[in-house]
């Protein structure tokens, strides 16, 4: 293709996305594609000879949209926020169109330091220290495992220069909560610690939250037995339900032990924009490592997930590789990023975040953070005030927990409904909802029960929206 023939496809692609983003509403919001559907409809040799670029588009809208659940619908209420703003669309469009190959400084200065720009302008909104200093990575879990195999490293004064793991006289272990999302477990087990030392904490059967007390017991238990607490990796916005561990009295906690604290703050981390809620994260100027990633709530399109650590020093001891065909001269001035993580290459995503904030700027993303915040405190406030309804978790964020118990199904005098009756019922409405196209919410099980969560916060999605999507949950159970 020259760049004659990539201005006028490039032009078409531009409509097309600008198209495709006017009717996402009209869309149903869930793929109904079966197993295999896409790949039969696009099913051939790999091709020898050029297509039209018409044929390509044509061929997204015909397998590609239906293929995709359309998470930038006003309707998607599913997992998390995965918005996709479209100023950063442009900067990733950007991005591969320069194709710069970050490797070194060197091999590409700018995406260097534009990724300390931005992460430190992301740093300043959300009222961290300039004690943090971050990067981009593609992922919460990564950025948890390049965290933990720093924690690793600190705990056994570089096992790793030496015999590692294996040399070491007593296991080391790590702790987070029951509610912790599964990439800290899977980080446990790949950064070698093993799952017996992976201790899954309690939590305050109303919050959610890491009991500090627990977390204490349980590392006092672990030193008893000859065992060395290394990390303990707090969250702020479970998985399940937004919970908040209290991370001053975590930080506390593991500073008598001397371990690691890593905050996994994946969706919720979007919320340190707005000062009203970075109570939510007291204590973090004590923990060691935080991520988070924009390309959930805040809308910088995926991937883009932020390690900011304090001890970069440190960091770079672990990660650091120095083969001679990467130095130059500049060594020991710059950041050499590939020192910061597992990868060596890394794409400009830095431009993202820069087109993102540049062009939307800080203050229409809070708008919307806020928006959605109140839609929730809407919705919670409808569900405490209906029959049958019951809030699950207190709605610290966007997202609303709730489980609806029709009269019928409630146990006589009072006693408690039959659990997997109800379990059933459940699955079967959140369906019947989901089935509609005009909406997606997610069961999920919280305290071994199905529940409903409803995650506000697609960029488009409206209080009306709400309001919709609260009619039709109504009229789905009614139905159910
Ligand atoms: C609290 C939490 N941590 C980690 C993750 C994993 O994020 P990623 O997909 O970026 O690895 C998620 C994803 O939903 C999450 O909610």
């Amino acid at each position: 293709m020259t760049p004659e023939e990539f201005r006028v496809a490039g032009h078409d692609l531009v409509d097309w996305i600008a198209d495709l983003r006017t009717r996402v509403p009209d869309l149903p919001v869930r793929s109904s594609v079966t197993p295999g559907q896409v790949s039969a409809a696009l099913a051939g040799p790999p091709p020898d000879w050029p297509a039209e670029f018409a044929s390509v588009l044509a061929d997204l809208d015909r397998v590609i949209v239906p293929g995709i659940t359309q998470v930038q619908h006003p309707g998607y209420y599913a997992w998390f926020p995965a918005n996709a703003s479209l100023a950063s669309v442009l900067g990733d469009f950007a991005s591969s169109g320069l194709g710069a190959l970050g490797i070194t400084w060197q091999s590409a200065p700018a995406l260097t330091e534009v990724e300390e720009l931005v992460t430190d302008w992301l740093r300043q909104l959300c009222g961290l220290s300039v004690t943090w200093h971050g990067a981009i990575h593609d992922s919460a879990s990564s950025a948890c495992l390049v965290a933990l195999l720093a924690a690793r490293e600190r705990a056994t004064n570089l096992s790793e220069t030496r015999g590692g793991l294996q040399a070491e006289s007593a296991p080391l272990v790590v702790y987070a909560s029951t509610q912790a999302h599964s990439s800290i477990p899977k980080a446990v087990l790949l950064a070698g610690f093993g799952r017996d030392n992976l201790r899954l904490i309690d939590v305050d059967p109303v919050t959610f939250s890491m009991d500090a007390n627990a977390l204490r017991q349980a590392m006092t238990a672990d030193v008893a037995d000859g065992r060395r607490p290394a990390a303990v990796v707090a969250t702020i916005g479970t998985t399940g339900t937004t919970a908040i561990d209290p991370l001053s009295e975590i930080v506390d906690v593991a500073a008598e032990f001397d371990a690691w604290v890593h905050v996994d703050a994946a969706m919720a981390g979007s919320a340190m924009l707005l000062p009203e809620c970075r109570w939510m994260f007291d204590g973090v100027e004590g923990a060691d490592s935080l991520g988070w990633n924009p390309h959930k709530w805040m809308g910088t399109i995926l991937d883009c997930s932020l390690l900011y650590v304090r001890d970069t020093a440190h960091l770079v001891r672990v990660m650091s590789t120095n083969p001679s065909y990467l130095q130059s001269a500049v060594d020991g001035e710059v950041t050499q990023y590939k020192d910061w993580g597992l990868p060596l290459g890394r794409r400009f995503r830095a431009l993202k975040i820069w087109f993102h904030l540049r062009i939307d700027g800080a203050e229409a993303i809070r708008a919307r953070l806020r928006r959605d915040i109140e839609n929730a405190q809407w919705l919670r406030a409808q569900i405490e005030s209906a029959s049958g309804w019951q809030l699950i978790a207190p709605v610290n964020l966007q997202t609303v927990c709730v489980l609806h118990v029709p009269t019928r199904l409630v146990g006589v005098d009072g006693t408690e409904p039959d659990s997997a009756a109800v379990d059933a019922y459940t699955l079967r409405w959140v369906e019947s909802v989901n089935a509609t196209g005009r909406a997606l919410i997610t069961p999920s099980q919280v305290a071994g029960r199905w529940i409903v969560r409803v995650s506000i916060g697609a960029e488009p999605t409206e209080r009306a929206d709400v309001e919709q999507l609260w009619a039709l949950m109504q009229k789905m159970v009614e139905r159910t």
